[in-house]
């Protein structure tokens, strides 16, 4: 007998193929996020569980006493209780590698938008403002051999270090837990005090994952540390920064600006102060969000899903559960 399946949003079918050929599967077709009600009550008896950013809760888990493995489809595991999830013996896998070029593009992006205010000069342009481009309040900040610093150097971080140094000549420091050294030999790169990191960049990157120890890792005292000209870039977590202390830096230009494709509540309320600054690039979580991408990382998750639903060891186990795997 097949293992049996859940898979909360609609995949590839080449991806639903690979589940059919080692599983019985079911899908949830509908475009809204499955309620918790429906979700619970669809995997009562399921072997695996394949989502993205699945809410791991105690009353997900009673519900699921068969359940050997939830596969995320996405990097980011924050949604784990990884506690929770090993004293009830589940698996947890998630897909790193084949997103990250795709994410450090992104990044770059973001940078540029910020620093020369794309966004906001393509409005400019649109609602007929534009009749010279001499008034220097318009002008932006280069982005080429400026100083870029990185908090949380990761496979992410890496790609976006690449860019920079070889694509931009930039200046690359990072503040990280360990020494990167074949990365700092690799790329010309510095390690710094989180406070010096702070001091001396002229544009900040967030790339931790988020945990208990980096929530809020960025705020207030951080904020005041930056030189007035920085720009802060987020394509983490949201929950990383405080955001309140990052709309107070805006609002009083403490900083420049920023750039953030994530944010403390997602989507982002209408009433959040960050959709009335000119100051601040908004994006919506599309850090992963290419076709090809999205498609690598489906197609990953299902195969951390199968092999830890046939008593095999998935490729991608999460590094505080890879201890339970077989
Ligand atoms: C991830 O995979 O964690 C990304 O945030 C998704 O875009």
């Amino acid at each position: 007998m097949k293992p049996k399946v859940f898979i909360t949003k609609q995949i590839p079918e080449e991806v639903e193929r690979y589940i059919a050929e080692h599983c019985e599967y079911s899908i949830w077709e509908e475009e809204t996020p499955i309620p918790e009600a429906q979700l619970k009550e669809k995997i009562k008896d399921v072997d695996g569980l394949i989502c993205p950013k699945a809410n791991v809760t105690e009353s997900l888990l009673s519900h699921a006493p068969n359940l050997k493995v939830i596969s995320n489809i996405a990097v980011g595991y924050d949604s784990f209780d990884t506690e929770l999830m090993e004293s009830h013996g589940v698996l947890g896998t998630h897909t790193p590698y084949v997103l990250d070029e795709t994410v450090a593009d992104l990044i770059f992006g973001l940078i540029l938008s910020a620093a020369r205010r794309i966004p906001e000069m393509d409005k400019f342009v649109r609602s007929g403002q534009w009749s010279s481009m001499e008034d220097t309040s318009l002008f932006g900040k280069d982005v080429h051999g400026a100083t870029l610093g990185i908090v949380g150097l990761g496979r992410i971080g890496e790609k976006v270090a690449r860019r920079a140094k070889f694509g931009f000549n930039m200046n690359v420091q990072y503040y990280n837990r360990s020494r990167r050294e074949e990365l700092e030999e690799k790329y010309g790169l510095e390690k710094k005090s989180m406070e010096e990191l702070m001091q001396s960049s002229d544009f900040i990157l967030t790339m931790v994952p988020l945990s208990p120890e980096t929530t809020k890792l960025i705020g207030e005292k951080e904020f005041s540390l930056m030189k007035q000209e920085a720009v802060f870039i987020n394509a983490s977590r949201g929950k990383v920064v405080d955001e309140s202390a990052l709309i107070e830096a805006l609002k009083s230009n403490k900083i420049r600006g920023a750039a953030l494709d994530v944010f403390e509540q997602e989507p982002v309320d209408a009433a959040n102060p960050l959709l009335s600054l000119d100051n601040v690039v908004l994006t919506p979580h599309l850090g992963s969000a290419t076709q090809q991408a999205r498609d690598a990382m489906a197609m990953k998750a299902a195969e951390n899903l199968v092999a830890g639903v046939t008593g095999q060891a998935p490729p991608n186990v999460v590094k505080e559960l890879q201890h339970l795997v077989p």
